[in-house]
């Protein structure tokens, strides 16, 4: 077969193990020959959708380059265009890329992990700084509208407050939590804090700028300089910040990220040559099954309650409250 692979969005480390599975299996197994459409959905983050004949155009050079099927390795964003041309007739199979890990039907995606320990290393970092200048540091880490980075790394880096996108914090209580540890003798905190976490007392995430790119999206960004205002208004202490940003999303993948994104580039050529399209390679309890597109991109997979009381558990109860927000 024909076989042609593209990424969109965000870039996302493990993208290199995917192509490289699914190019090996494929000559070597199958036979397959491939073509790769450099900036595939482009990493700008277009939306042929919102084109007139955009989703027309892409078959159109599916067909002019003889692709018999097509491999969409994605987020949300690009699965769902993925969807919208497995509607018209492509065989496409896609997937799940990204490091926010928001999407349904897979228990991760690839990039997630590697972003984890990015951000826990920065966050044991500025641990020994932060107790060394008695100071409270708010660390700001990806997380549009999940916050599965912000808790996986604060629960792997001991943060003493987590802020995510699901739960709208009350910045007093954070504040009252913070002064609480310092009467108990510990002069210093750590907050970790998603991009898009919301303070239940204004209007939505704060944003770097309100233009939205072609999927509707605004660019976030900006939470840890305003929270630390906050903070520092309300409890007196000296107050920094971290942003780590792109950080998290370059570089070179961890080892589970590698293991996973071979998987899945060999999941999805297996699927390709099954014949199951408008499906994503998904893992669920450590095996790479396949799931309807639609059914993966539906709605973004935000944190669940367990993960919430995996956070909850480490705490004494009356801090519960100030995480809650
Ligand atoms: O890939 C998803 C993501 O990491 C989001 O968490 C973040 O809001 C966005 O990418 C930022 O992307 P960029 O600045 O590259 O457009």
């Amino acid at each position: 077969m024909k076989i042609g692979i593209l990424t969109g969005g965000g870039d996302c480390p493990g993208l290199n193990a995917v192509i490289r599975a699914a190019v090996r299996k494929g000559t070597f197994h199958f036979n397959d020959q491939f073509i790769g459409f450099l900036e595939g959905l482009r990493t700008s983050r277009t939306n042929p959708a919102k084109r007139p004949d955009g989703l027309d155009t892409c078959i159109a050079t599916l067909k002019k380059n003889g692709a018999d099927a097509l491999i969409a390795i994605g987020g949300d964003d690009t699965l769902s265009v993925a969807t919208k041309l497995f509607d018209k007739g492509v065989r496409v199979v896609g997937v799940p890329k990204t490091i926010d890990n928001d999407l349904a039907g897979t228990d991760f995606t690839f990039g997630f992990d590697t972003a984890v320990n990015v951000v826990t290393e920065a966050i044991d970092r500025v641990h020994t700084t932060a107790e060394a200048h008695n100071r409270v540091m708010v660390v700001e880490v990806m997380g549009r509208d999940a916050g599965w980075i912000a808790i996986y790394s604060g629960i792997a880096g001991g943060a003493d407050v987590i802020l995510i996108p699901e739960q709208p914090f009350d910045v007093d209580k954070v504040a009252a939590k913070i002064r609480r540890r310092h009467e108990r003798g510990r002069y210093f905190s750590i907050v970790v804090v998603a991009e898009g976490a919301k303070f239940a007392s204004k209007n939505g995430p704060v944003m770097q700028s309100g233009e939205t790119d072609e999927f509707g999206h605004a660019r976030l960004g900006g939470i840890a300089n305003t929270l630390a205002l906050e903070l520092e208004k309300r409890t007196g202490f000296e107050t920094r910040t971290v942003v780590l940003g792109h950080i998290q999303r370059g570089g070179s993948p961890t080892a589970f990220d590698r293991v996973l994104a071979t998987r899945y580039g060999l999941g999805a050529i297996d699927m390709v040559h099954r014949g199951e399209f408008g499906k994503m390679a998904a893992l669920r309890a450590n095996k790479i099954i396949s799931i309807p597109l639609a059914e993966a991109t539906a709605k973004n997979r935000t944190v669940d309650q367990e993960m919430m009381n995996a956070a909850f558990g480490i705490l004494e109860d009356e801090e519960k409250e100030a995480v809650a927000g």
